[in-house]
C-alpha cells in the first residue's frame, strides 16, 4: 500500500519524505488555508522534494472553472494530481483532464456508487473519506471493502482506491487489511505508525544487556 501524507506544511512533509517511505502528498483547500501560504508556491515547493502525485484541488464548482484551474495546476508539475469533488461537473471535468493525460483524484466519496462513476469517469483516484464516516456513525472501512469487491469485479476499472480522512494507526491497518492502494494520513499519524511500547521496552533491554559486555561493535 502507498503511503501519501495529507498536509501542506513543509516542514512536516520534509520529515516524512526524509524517511524515504512516502509515496505522495495530498492537500485540500482547508490544508492550504492551515499553512496560512500562497496555494500554488506551496504546491509548487511540495512538487520541488516530492517524487509522487501531489494532489492539488480546484476550487471552481462549475466545469469551466475546474477544467481553466485543473489545466493551470496541472501546468505546476509533471507529478500533480489535480483534485475535484464528487459532483457532476466534477465528474465531467475528471473525464476531460484524464482524456488530456492529467492525473486525476476524485475527493470527498461518501458512497460505492460514487466511486464506481469516478472510475468511469477515469480517474487516477478516488478518495473515500473514511474518517467523516466513522464520524457520522457510519463504518467508513466497510466503504473501501465495498470499492474494492467493485473495482475488482471490472478489469477495465484501473482508479486507485485512496483512503482518505484517516483519523488514527487503526485507520490505516484496516485500509490495508481491505485492500486500498494508497492511505493519505495527517503527518502525526505517519509517525505514530511505528509506535509500539514493547519495541521500546525490548530495545532498552538490549541495550541494556550488551552495556553489561563491556564490548563495542567495530566500526568502519
Ligand atoms: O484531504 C482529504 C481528507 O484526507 C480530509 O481529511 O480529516 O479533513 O476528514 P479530514
Amino acid at each position: 500500500m502507498k503511503f501519501f501524507i495529507d498536509s501542506a506544511d513543509i516542514a512536516d512533509l520534509k520529515a516524512a519524505v526524509a524517511t524515504g517511505l512516502v509515496d505522495g502528498v495530498t492537500t485540500n483547500p482547508s490544508l492550504i488555508a492551515k499553512s496560512g501560504r500562497n496555494f500554488v508556491d506551496t504546491v509548487r515547493e511540495i512538487c520541488s522534494f516530492v517524487e509522487g502525485p501531489v494532489s492539488a484541488e480546484v476550487t471552481a464548482t462549475d466545469l469551466d472553472g475546474m477544467l481553466a484551474e485543473g489545466r493551470a495546476l496541472a501546468a505546476i508539475a509533471d507529478n500533480i494530481a489535480v483534485k475535484v469533488p464528487l459532483t457532476w461537473p466534477g465528474l465531467r471535468a475528471c473525464k476531460t483532464l484524464a482524456d488530456e493525460g492529467c492525473m486525476v483524484n476524485v475527493t470527498l466519496c461518501f458512497s460505492a456508487n460514487q466511486a464506481l462513476l469516478a472510475a468511469k469517469a477515469g480517474a487516477t483516484f478516488i478518495s473515500p473519506f473514511v474518517g467523516r464516516l466513522d464520524d457520522v456513525g457510519t463504518d467508513g472501512m466497510e466503504l473501501i471493502r465495498e470499492i474494492r469487491a467493485i473495482y475488482d469485479n471490472y478489469e477495465a476499472l484501473e482508479t486507485e482506491i485512496l483512503a482518505a480522512s484517516i483519523r488514527h494507526p487503526l485507520h490505516v491497518k484496516d485500509a490495508a487489511m481491505a485492500g486500498a492502494d494508497v492511505a493519505t494520513m495527517p503527518p502525526n499519524i505517519f509517525r505514530q505508525l511505528i509506535d509500539h511500547p514493547l519495541t521500546d521496552k525490548g530495545l532498552a533491554a538490549f541495550l541494556a544487556d550488551w552495556q553489561k559486555t563491556g564490548q563495542t561493535i567495530p566500526r568502519k
